[in-house]
């Protein structure tokens, strides 16, 4: 399929009020382009342009993190991380498969291993429902984390508050990417409520943001 052809479906698709996915094995690839697309479009019908940085931004967010957890679980599989690793050499480990020439080489693997992370916008009668999934479970332990982060996040404004609490969030392991996306969509109204985390425990993680247009 040509990228015209690409870009035409997607129209074609908002117009009917079809669902739509992306597909994605590495942050590097021709994907993004197609979801800013998809998200402008949409925000365009209803007079939501300044919407589209926001949702964008956390889009990418919840994507860079279905990316890492697939980049994680081959790492494990490949013996380059270990259970025993504390958490900062996991944090090192990862960062060296996600710059920019292994983050192909993982991209490839991932696609072999069918690890990937899919986008879906789909349209309900109160807006726009954008699911993030990456093929993989979350534990109770791991949900329960994320969960927390969230509820302790929804607190802030924006993440510079966030970092005043928690100057350094990756040895906390706070995750200030969570909050990025919370922040982000407090800025644009959108209740945390409406930002959701599931797992269904066997072999897919969920992150869902619902964003009413009308
Ligand atoms: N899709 C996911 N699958 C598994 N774990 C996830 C997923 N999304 C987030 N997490 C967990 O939540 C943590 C916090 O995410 P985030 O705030 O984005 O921080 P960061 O990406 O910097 O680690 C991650 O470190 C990871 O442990
Ligand atoms: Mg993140």
């Amino acid at each position: 399929m040509y990228d015209s052809d690409i870009y035409n479906a997607i129209d074609t698709a908002i117009g009917n009020k079809s669902d739509i996915v992306f597909v994605s094995y590495s942050i590097l690839d021709e994907t993004d382009e197609k979801i800013r697309y998809t998200l402008q479009k949409i925000m365009e019908e209803y007079n939501r342009e300044d919407w589209i940085t926001p949702v964008y931004s956390a889009v990418r967010e919840l994507i860079s993190n279905g990316l890492k957890a697939n980049a994680k679980r081959i790492l494990i599989d490949e013996g380059v991380i270990k259970d025993t690793d504390p958490v900062h050499e996991i944090v090192r480990k990862l960062r060296t498969v996600l710059n920019e020439r292994a983050v192909l080489e993982y991209g490839i693997k991932k696609k072999k291993k069918s690890l990937s992370t899919r986008v879906y916008f789909l349209f309900s009668p109160e807006g726009l429902i954008i699911k993030v999934i990456n093929n993989l479970p979350l534990s109770e332990n791991e949900l329960k984390k994320i969960h927390d982060r969230i509820k302790i996040s929804s607190k802030y404004d924006n993440i510079a508050e966030f970092f005043m609490d928690y100057p350094d969030p990756a040895a906390e392991g706070m995750g200030l990417g969570l909050c990025m996306v919370l922040t982000l969509l407090k800025s644009i109204d959108i209740d945390h409520n409406n930002f959701t985390f599931t797992t269904d425990g066997v072999e897919k993680t969920c992150a869902e943001m619902r964003i009413s247009l009308n």
